[in-house]
């Protein structure tokens, strides 16, 4: 990371469970952040309108924001040192991601990977899919964040935000306009974990919902227990790559190594210290969700508080930017 973190933002689309994918690929660096930074402004997101794209059903919507609310704090984050809040809630999201359709060219957007493999698929697809780049743009601009912590797979994401900021700020900003020709929006960079930028699912592919590879983050021991053993092995060499893979989110390479010699070639023994240590992990996470998802009322307050803190800092540049580009006149 070369700038450091003064303003942090990074979201999750609630479109059912997350699974150790987003957790060691995002939501951990949510948590690790949180207790490095505590002087930085910190914002996590339940991006509802971006799942729009997928969940077009409003009680399992509501349900939904609801469970990645509960998610949200059951792997600590905590709404005293971080604002939780719900896209929805800060409707200057849809109007900044407006304002960014208008000097975006649809070639450009037709170049991100989330359409091109939408269109491989031979989908019908939505404007608001098309459109998602500008939204996620105008969630990171919006409050100036300068890191955004996210897995590889939303990279692209993040430099679409870098140039949207950057071309807004050349068309509106530059020469002798009345804000002296200073930038608009800062220029956001991604941080992105090395060793966990792109998780595997029991399959090998990336864990994705959309592979049914996963492994839920909340997962029932009977649930882990049928995702470990369907775990694909086809190794010859007495490591289970898939296993392995898994494995090393748990555990040191040290740790792995003598584990992995003293079970050379047993796929059954392998998988069962797998399963120990992936229950010894989030058993006691989903107690902890399990005792916050009794008291909904408290999950609704955090989540109606942190949209007014959050529309509080996007409100004003909101008005700034409609000064910006002329519409603001009073
Ligand atoms: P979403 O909801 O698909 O995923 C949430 C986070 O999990 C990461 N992730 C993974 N990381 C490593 N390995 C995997 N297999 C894996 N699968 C998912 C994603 O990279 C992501 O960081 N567009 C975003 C949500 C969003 C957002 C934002 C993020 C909306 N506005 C503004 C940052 C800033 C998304 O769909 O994430």
């Amino acid at each position: 990371m070369s700038s450091q973190p003064k303003t942090l933002l990074s979201g999750v689309k609630p479109t059912g469970r997350p699974h150790i994918g987003n957790y060691f690929g995002a939501m951990k660096q949510f948590v690790d952040l949180q207790a490095a930074h505590k002087d930085a402004r910190k914002f996590f997101m339940i991006a509802d309108y971006h799942a729009l794209n997928f969940i077009q059903d409003g009680a399992k919507m509501h349900d939904l924001i609801i469970d990645l609310a509960l998610d949200y704090l059951a792997i600590g984050l905590d709404p005293k040192q971080s604002v939780i809040f719900k896209q929805s809630d800060v409707s200057a999201h849809t109007e900044l991601a407006w304002v960014f359709d208008t000097i975006t060219t649809i070639p450009y957007l037709e170049r991100a990977h989330a359409y091109k493999d939408a269109e491989a698929k031979n989908k019908e697809i939505s404007v608001g899919t098309f459109n998602y780049p500008m939204l996620m743009a105008a969630d990171i601009l919006l409050y100036d964040a300068n890191i955004v912590p996210v897995g590889q797979d939303q990279k692209q994401h993040i430099e679409y935000a870098r140039d949207t900021a950057l071309k807004f700020n050349h068309i509106f900003c530059g020469g002798e306009k009345e804000n002296g020709g200073a930038p608009l929006f800062i220029l956001p960079e991604p941080l992105i974990m090395k060793d966990v930028a792109t998780v595997p699912g029991i399959d090998g592919q990336k864990m994705s919902k959309s592979y049914n590879n996963t492994i839920p983050l909340f997962a029932t021991e009977e649930e882990m227990t049928k995702a470990v053993m369907g775990i694909v092995t086809d190794s010859g060499s007495g490591i289970p790559k898939n296993v392995y893979d898994i494995h090393r989110l748990f555990r040191t390479e040290a740790e792995l190594a003598v584990i992995y010699e003293e079970h050379k070639g047993k796929y059954k023994a392998l998988k069962d210290a797998l399963l120990a240590d992936l229950k010894a992990f989030i058993n006691p996470l989903r107690t902890r969700r399990e005792e916050l998802a009794k008291d909904k009322e408290a999950v609704l307050k955090i989540l109606k508080e942190g949209g007014e803190r959050a529309r509080s800092v996007a409100e004003p540049k909101m008005q700034e930017v409609r000064k910006t580009i002329g519409v603001g006149l009073y």
